[in-house]
């Protein structure tokens, strides 16, 4: 199947609106998945200030960068998070009660949950779930190997919508929400998201989230601006999955990644500057940018530790219990749904 969309024109000055209705009339012909992504960036790419969801980025290679990500020096919050399973999964287990499935969200390669299944008494089912289909398999068949009786069921879907989970994953359930990805939706959707998660995971249920702590900017800069380059790889893959994806003829080396962090929001900030005056071409349209232009691409919210409470709270969920490590770099929470 053609990956690229018939160039129907539209007038030079489209409106962000206009773009995404023609690109979807074009874009019925390709996967829903596809479609969605041709959209979002028609629309992010021909709005005033260009921005695409973080969710594009992560693709097969996207996925492959965010691991290696998780393991360099600056990347402190991985590190953190695993320390605190490491050190409270016994005490985050009891705290949760019985739980029969663990139902993860943006769950990647599934590394950090083996720390909370080894220590869930009772489990029969994981639910793995994820936008990005690759490492979902390569995580099932990690966790196959060496948990034999566990039931695996991954689900390939975008967490920004309502999920149904499968009829299989029955009994108490426990949500897991890691590496704090809640951190990458603004205030509205994290709402959001609580949500329809407490839909999905009925009444009564647990769940953990990490959420990454308010902190000095420098050391947050340095941990989205790493001294190899690996973010900023990540960042433009964007870029590089646009053009083999949507046919796109982005010249990859006349961008730069920048991550800023912007203390109004508490947020940092992942964008794409553009290196000079250019147009790309995409999907029938002729995109303009300025030298200095950014596309944004990413947001990563940093919580205090009351702002987390009152969105859990604001969401329809009960606040139990939190895990903060030594130096306050990063936070686990134990949410509860009314029964
Ligand atoms: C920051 S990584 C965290 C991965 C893992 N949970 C960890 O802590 O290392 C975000 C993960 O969420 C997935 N993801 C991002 N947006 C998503 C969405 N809208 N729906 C489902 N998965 C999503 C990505 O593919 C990725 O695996």
């Amino acid at each position: 199947m053609s990956k690229s969309l018939s160039k129907k024109s539209l007038p030079e000055k489209s409106s962000p609106k206009e773009v995404a209705a023609a690109a979807s009339l074009d874009a019925a012909a390709l996967p829903e998945e596809q479609a969605e992504f041709a959209e979002a960036v028609l629309a992010g790419l021909s709005a005033p200030r260009k921005a695409i969801p973080s969710r594009f980025l992560y693709d097969a290679r996207g996925s492959e960068l965010f691991e290696e990500i998780t393991g360099l020096e600056e990347y402190y919050p991985t590190r953190t998070e695993i320390g605190l399973l490491e050190r409270y999964a016994g005490e985050m287990a009891e705290a949760a009660g019985p739980a029969k499935t663990l139902v993860e969200f943006g769950s990647g390669s599934s590394r950090k949950t083996r720390l909370l299944i080894d220590a869930l008494d009772g489990l029969e089912t994981y639910v793995p779930l994820d936008i990005e289909e690759s490492c979902l398999a390569q995580a099932k068949a990690a966790l196959e190997a060496d948990y034999v009786s566990l039931e695996i069921l991954p689900q390939v879907a975008d967490f920004t919508k309502p999920v149904k989970l499968p009829e299989a994953a029955s009994g108490a359930r426990l949500g897991f929400f890691s590496g704090s990805t809640i951190g990458n939706l603004d205030q509205r959707e994290a709402r959001r998201f609580l949500t329809n998660a407490g839909r999905s995971l009925g009444p009564g249920a647990g769940f953990l989230i990490g959420a990454d702590l308010r902190k000095r900017p420098e050391t947050l800069i340095r941990a989205y601006n790493d001294s190899r380059g690996v973010t900023a790889e990540f960042n433009l893959n964007l870029l590089a999955r646009i053009n083999r994806e949507l046919g796109g003829d982005f010249d990859v080396s006349a961008f730069r990644h920048e991550a800023i962090y912007d203390g109004r929001f508490g947020r940092v900030e992942m964008h794409l500057i553009s290196l000079e005056d250019q147009t790309v071409t995409l999907l029938g349209q002729r995109l303009r940018f300025r030298e200095g232009e950014t596309i944004h691409t990413e947001n990563s919210h940093k919580y205090s530790l009351p702002e987390f409470r009152l969105l859990a709270t604001d969401s329809g969920w009960r606040h139990e219990a939190l895990w903060v490590d030594d130096d306050a770099l990063f936070s686990l929470h134990l949410l509860r749904l009314p029964g």
